[in-house]
């Protein structure tokens, strides 16, 4: 089973390391730059703590958990190595890897968030490699994790995380807003909790297509109108507002 050196401290790399360790992968090290926090993570995972910049142990894969913006200058920073240079990045290309000779991507399609630690084995892990070589190290520490690995390549994987905002942040970020309107006028955040909850689990069940209700999906124009005139002075959000609308009277043969 290939070994495993992982470079980050934060979400990532706390759930990463931790389905890691749960299906017994050798961690040979968690390297971070803040010397608490790194020290913290590495001692729930059961690892030593490095600094960035100190001498590494070795290890069969190098895991660059860090942020998308600073992959490129974490991963020029090491020293060469016949290690596998990984990131787990949807986002990202094995370009940012360079100068590495064995170039790998392990990504998991997954909200790490804080909490527990989350159990990856069902979550989908797309794996990618500069070489055969890096490519079966990969899909080798994949499948310790997760019954669902697959391969593919950058452009799919963009696409994929193209679908993966669309899917999980932006909806996320439009609770926000709606718990926002509640509590501006002093009404209970709470009220949405089993909406939500109701939603992603008709989503799951019966697919978008036939879990989409409300006014726009019905064609009720009036009531949209309503509350675009309600977002009166939130310009951006019922700009928002109307262009999804539209999407959706489209969508289900409305009148825009
Ligand atoms: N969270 C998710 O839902 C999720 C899902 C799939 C993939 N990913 C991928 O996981 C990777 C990490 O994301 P995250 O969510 O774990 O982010 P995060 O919680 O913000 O952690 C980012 C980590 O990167 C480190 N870092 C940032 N800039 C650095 C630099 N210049 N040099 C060294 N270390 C640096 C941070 O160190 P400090 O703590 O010292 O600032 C921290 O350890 C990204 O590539 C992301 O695309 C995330």
């Amino acid at each position: 089973m290939p070994s495993l050196l992982i470079i980050g401290t934060g979400r990532a790399a706390f759930h990463l390391g931790n389905a890691f360790k749960k299906a017994g992968i050798p961690l040979n090290g968690l390297v971070g730059r803040d010397p608490l926090r790194t020290k913290e993570r590495a001692t729930e995972l059961g690892t030593s703590a490095y600094l960035i910049g100190e001498e590494l142990p070795s290890a069969d894969v190098i895991l660059l958990a860090v942020s998308d913006d600073a992959i490129a200058a974490v991963a020029h920073a090491l020293p060469r190595t016949e290690a596998v240079v990984a990131h787990v990045s949807g986002a990202r290309s094995l370009d940012a890897l360079h100068p590495h000779q064995h170039q790998g991507v392990l990504w998991p399609i997954q909200t790490l968030g804080i909490g527990a630690p989350m159990d990856l084995s069902n979550v989908p892990l797309i794996v990618d490699g500069n070489s055969d070589h890096a490519k079966q190290v990969m899909r080798a520490v994949a499948q310790q994790v997760s019954t669902h690995v697959s391969e593919m390549g950058h452009a799919q994987r963009q696409r994929v995380h193209l679908a993966a905002v669309l899917t999980s942040n932006l909806p996320v970020f439009l609770v926000r807003e709606g718990q926002r309107l509640l509590k501006e006028a002093e009404l209970p955040a709470d009220l949405l909790g089993p909406l939500w909850e109701t939603t992603a689990a008709r989503v799951a069940e019966l697919g978008p297509e036939k879990a989409l209700t409300g006014p726009a999906r019905r064609g009720d124009a009036r009531t949209i109108e309503q509350h675009l005139a309600l977002l009166a002075n939130d310009p951006e959000l019922q700009e928002a507002y109307a262009v999804l609308s539209k999407l959706i009277l489209k969508a289900y043969g409305h009148r825009a």
